[in-house]
């Protein structure tokens, strides 16, 4: 640690556990910036570019976690980081367990507690990009867990992308990166379905994509609109009604048929507006169907 309480990131030896494409990403990148990087997978030809780029080869993950206190985890699920882990806790004692496996909020909470019962650090963390993206500044790293473990360790995960800390619970980052597939995935089904509407009149993709793309700033601008009509469960309809919503998603559902696109996505949202509107709220905006898809009792 340096006077400020941090890690000297230059200097700071790391160990990467899993050597897939993401896990290679990851150990690539911690060369990249200088770091003294030990490897490890359990297929051991897989450290071999990394190894020829200046990487150490551990012979065992015992050795791997003994090489550095910043141990870094990226296998395929968090049931193969136990099955690695488990038979070398000992060796955790006093250093700092970071998972980047992907998982759910209740397996990195699971791992939390077993890490610590085993003298470690913990941070779990999620990645928002794929590999060719690792490095990259811009691309987001959300960590959550051992609040002294990111401050001391920040800098040197800074070579992976932008880390970003949500908070001590170390469910979070789990938790956030489920929710931000489903925005992904929503998003892309939405794009494509409009792609297929319009592609049925002959536009193109590429020219739809630019204009779809000016929009989705302005849907940005609902989102920030609508979050704090969710916190206080206000929903003023000022901007624009479920009444005029379901107006207009109509019209989406009658273009799709009558070009034979697939009109279960447009159905879907009809369906959970005229839901929410049912209830009384048809004056309300958009946000309102949060009651729709959250547990009753908490809405
Ligand atoms: N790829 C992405 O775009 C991306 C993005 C965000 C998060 N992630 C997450 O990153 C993690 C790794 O993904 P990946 O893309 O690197 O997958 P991958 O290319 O399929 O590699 C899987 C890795 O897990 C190892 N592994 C699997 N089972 C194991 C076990 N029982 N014991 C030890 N090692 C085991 C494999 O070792 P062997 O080589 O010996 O098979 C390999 O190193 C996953 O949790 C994934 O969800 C990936």
């Amino acid at each position: 640690m340096n006077e400020h309480g941090s890690a000297d990131a230059a200097r700071t030896p790391v160990s990467v556990i899993g050597l897939g494409a993401m896990g290679s990403a990851l150990a690539g990148a911690f060369l990249a910036r200088g770091h003294a990087t030990t490897v490890w997978n359990r297929s051991a030809a897989r450290a071999d570019s990394l190894v020829a780029k200046g990487a150490t080869r551990a012979a065992t993950v015992a050795d791997a976690v003994a090489a550095s206190e910043l141990v870094v985890v990226c296998v395929l699920d968090y049931a193969a980081a136990r099955e690695q882990l488990e038979p070398v806790a000992e060796t955790l004692a006093g250093r700092v367990l970071v998972n980047l496996c992907s998982g759910s909020p209740e397996q990195a909470r699971e791992m939390a507690e077993w890490a610590a019962g085993h003298g470690a650090e913990y941070l779990d963390g999620a990645i928002m990009t794929t590999p060719p993206g690792v490095g990259g500044q811009d691309m987001m790293f959300l960590y959550g867990g051992s609040a002294a473990a990111f401050a001391a360790h920040r800098d040197t995960l800074a070579a992976l992308g932008d880390p970003i800390n949500l908070g001590t619970d170390p469910g979070l980052a789990c938790l956030y990166d489920t929710a931000l597939l489903g925005l992904m995935w929503s998003t892309l089904t939405g794009w494509l379905h409009g792609v297929a509407v319009a592609g049925a009149d002959g536009v193109a993709a590429t020219a739809y994509t630019p204009i779809a793309l000016r929009w989705m700033t302005a849907i940005a601008g609902f989102m920030t609109t609508y979050a704090p009509q969710v916190d206080q469960g206000s929903y003023p309809g000022d901007d624009a009604s479920l009444d005029v919503h379901v107006a207009a998603i109509q019209h989406l559902v009658h273009a799709s048929e009558a070009r034979g696109v697939d009109r279960s996505l447009p159905e879907l949202l009809l369906s959970m507006i005229e839901r929410a509107a049912a209830d009384g709220h048809n004056q309300d905006s958009y946000a309102r169907l949060i009651d729709v898809l959250r547990p009753a009792a908490s809405a």
